[in-house]
């Protein structure tokens, strides 16, 4: 019996939420997958319950939980209060040791027309950024004078390495490539990053390896992004290049997102925030939420059979043009859903 830990948040993060939680079930039950859902507070549900946005209880479930799926947390409410909400992921991501965040970037042809990019440049784009998350120079001395300031970015060779590894295993899976994003021909961290990532690669004969320097690849991604298929860089660069790799698909409603730590629980969760301006109407994207869901089976569960009934159940309902607003269409949340179980309970999906 696995247990996942289910943390909605606030603003669209409870709709999202249980909308995710019904496409958990029916798929369950199509594999006999025995789980059992605990619902904890979290973010600004957390500060509102007990005052504090990682709530004992909630910690403790999550370091003993199987998976963690995250909806969303924040809201304008919090804006002045003394904790935020974004102050207890911060809390967990430490407490978890989470150190791999992994951005999965595709264009699908049915929402091609929202790329700020041409359709025959994004379309079959699928990619994965592998952000290093607890590294580098966010978490290095930070000084700041009237004339000077100073910021130190450190890493160790074993930081860069499982981070690498992390990338490689992933690529396994997938088409069998790995880009290696630095800045070498100036930073030392990035000369023993790369020297690292040729080291791993020998542990990985079936997969290539390719080294872009940061600025290069900023460039690429949006002139040929779909030569990627997984990128593995170090936390800074990771994230400005995840963040302009969030805009090709057009919407911030369809982009799940998943972070691991070396034996703990995995985290899944959207990219995009609670949302409070469509809050509680019912007019959300559940695609990201969902899309997070299919990674917890194939990353935490070894299901890739389930990953793949609610991805394609996901891109058939949207090629049957039954999208939410925020893709231009007139579905709601739940009738959204309603047709993502359809798909999946009629067996339109996930055979191939
Ligand atoms: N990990 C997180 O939970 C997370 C991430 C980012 C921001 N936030 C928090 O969320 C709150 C709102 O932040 P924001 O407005 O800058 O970003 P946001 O991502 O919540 O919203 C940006 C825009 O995208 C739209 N949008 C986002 N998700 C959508 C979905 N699933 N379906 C349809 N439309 C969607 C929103 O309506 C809004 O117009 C803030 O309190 C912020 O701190 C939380």
């Amino acid at each position: 019996m696995k247990k996942i830990v289910a943390l909605a948040g606030d603003g669209i993060g409870p709709e999202i939420m249980k909308q995710s939680l019904r496409v958990l079930e029916v798929v369950a039950q199509q594999i006999n997958f025995e789980y059992q859902v605990v619902s904890a507070a979290f973010g600004g549900a957390g500060i509102d319950e007990v005052g504090h946005p990682l709530p004992e209880e909630t910690l403790r479930h999550a370091k003993s939980a199987d998976a963690i799926l995250l909806a969303a947390i924040g809201g304008p409410q919090y804006d002045t209060a003394p904790v935020r909400p974004e102050q207890g992921l911060l809390a967990l991501r430490k407490e978890l040791g989470l150190f791999a965040n992994l951005r999965p970037i595709s264009v699908k042809p049915a929402l091609a027309h929202l790329s700020p990019l041409k359709p025959e440049i994004v379309v079959g784009a699928d990619f994965i950024v592998v952000r290093e998350l607890t590294g580098g120079i966010y978490f290095g001395e930070h000084t700041l004078n009237e004339d000077s300031a100073r910021d130190v970015n450190d890493y160790t060779a074993e930081e860069i390495r499982r981070i690498i590894r992390k990338a490689f295993e992933i690529a396994q899976g997938r088409r069998k490539k790995v880009t290696s994003v630095d800045k070498q021909n100036v930073l030392s961290t990035s000369k023993l990053w790369r020297r690292i990532a040729e080291e791993v690669a020998q542990e990985f004969p079936d997969v290539s390896l390719e080294h872009q320097l940061v600025d290069s690849c900023a460039m690429v991604m949006l002139t040929n992004p779909k030569q990627f298929d997984v990128i593995v860089t170090e936390n800074l660069f990771g994230d400005i290049l995840s963040d302009e790799a969030s805009v090709l698909p057009g919407s911030l409603g369809v982009m799940p997102s998943a972070s691991h730590s070396a034996n703990g629980p995995s985290l899944y969760e959207p990219i995009h925030g609670s949302a409070p301006d469509i809050a509680g109407q019912n007019i959300a994207n559940p695609v990201s939420m969902l899309l997070s869901v299919a990674m917890m089976f194939r990353q935490s569960f070894a299901s890739e059979a389930s990953a793949r009934l609610i991805e394609e159940a996901c891109d058939a309902v949207m090629n049957d043009g039954v999208l939410t607003t925020d893709l231009g269409g007139s579905a709601t949340t739940t009738e959204f859903v309603d047709n993502v179980i359809w798909k999946i309970e009629n067996s339109e999906v996930g055979n191939g």
